[in-house]
């Protein structure tokens, strides 16, 4: 089945082209991050707008890109929910307009559904494994048993892991989102120059809480207001990274050992995090787990991903059709219920 797939749940208007469900054909995003940027974060207002402007552009790069027509598509894949809401719709909108005029089907997905099986445009891994999902809104754990099949074993109190990092940038003065700055400045500094509280490490729940690591940034800096550039800057950024990947480590070992899993996938944003990536093989390696982590490209916000489980409910359901709404707020384990309804 050729589909297109269409993302537009935050700031990236993403298109994609893929054959059944594992051959990317095209992956175009358009990112918004030097517009918000300014603001220092995300404005939905600005965001639903800037998608408006970019869509027809993007659908029509990827379907290029791919050198396949509009006529040759058999099947719509897009974001549902959750996400910003005017942001979910002009993306939606887009996809019911395609899916309308062409008379094909169209199916709306859940954005960290997609995150988590994005691996499988790489390569197959058995179920059942535990996902960590690490964005710039999450920070989930679940037990993966099947497409559609989705357990949640913990998740985060308040902050996600990427908006730890891009809340922790800010104070440091590099601009949104500043993970990927955080992870480059990090590299070239000592993780264990200053001792980060690990929050809920020993706690025995599979929950995290970064809030508290963000408040332990600020004190610091407000009693060493000099360490916001040079090796100091360094050395903040990887002792920072290093209280958050031991964290997210340690809870997907936690996971693993209560589930008896020998598979983990990590997918999302921050997972493009090479400290990360570094910790997760480690702990895999001694524990003699199978790690699968996408390609950077793969873990951030794009279209590609949705194919996955897009193929999949096209091929056993009949997909949402013209009637779906966006969704804001939709937990991971109300995805099969929902679209079993179409079943
Ligand atoms: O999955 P994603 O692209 O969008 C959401 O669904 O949220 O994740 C974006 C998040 C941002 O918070 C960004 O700072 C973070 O992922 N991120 C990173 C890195 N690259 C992106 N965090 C840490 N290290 C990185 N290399
Ligand atoms: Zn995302």
């Amino acid at each position: 089945m050729l589909l297109l797939t269409i993302e537009t749940s935050c700031d990236e208007t993403a298109a994609a082209v893929v054959r059944d469900g594992r051959q990317v054909l095209s992956n175009i995003v358009a990112s918004q991050i030097a517009i918000h940027a300014e603001y220092g974060g995300v404005v939905p207002e600005i965001a639903s707008r800037r998608h408006m402007e970019s869509i027809v552009q993007v659908v029509d790069e990827a379907l290029r890109t791919a050198g396949v027509a509009m006529a040759d598509l058999e099947g719509i894949a897009v974001t549902r929910g959750p996400g910003l809401i005017g942001a979910l719709l002009v993306g939606l909108c887009a996809a019911k307009g395609i899916a309308a005029g062409r008379g094909i089907p169209l199916v709306g997905l859940h954005h960290i559904e997609s995150h988590l099986l994005a691996i499988f445009l790489e390569q197959e891994v058995e179920f059942p494994f535990i996902a960590l999902v690490v964005s710039g809104g999450h920070s989930h754990l679940y037990e993966v048993t099947g497409i559609g099949r989705y357990r949640t074993l913990g998740q985060t109190l308040d902050d996600a892991a990427g908006e730890a990092f891009d809340k922790v940038a800010k104070l440091l003065g590099i601009p949104y989102p500043g993970g990927a700055e955080i992870d480059r400045l990090a590299d070239e500094g000592n993780p264990a120059q200053v001792r980060f509280p690990r929050p809920l490490l020993h706690d025995g729940s599979l929950n995290f809480s970064f809030s508290g690591l963000k408040t332990a940034v600020l004190s610091h800096l407000r009693q060493h207001p000099d360490q916001r550039s040079g090796q100091a800057l360094n050395d903040l950024c990887a002792s920072f990274q290093a209280a958050v990947c031991d964290v997210l480590v340690a809870k997907a070992a936690a996971a693993l050992a209560a589930t008896g899993c020998q598979r983990l996938v990590v997918a999302g944003g921050v997972a493009c995090n090479s400290g990360l990536r570094r910790a997760m093989a480690s702990m895999a390696d001694r524990n003699g787990i199978e790690l699968s982590i996408p390609s950077p490209g793969l873990c951030s916000d794009n279209a590609a991903m949705l194919a996955v489980a897009g193929d999949w409910y096209l091929r056993h359901c009949h997909g949402g059709g013209l009637g779906l709404d966006a969704v804001a707020t939709w937990p991971l384990d109300a995805v099969t219920p929902a679209l079993a309804e179409d079943c």
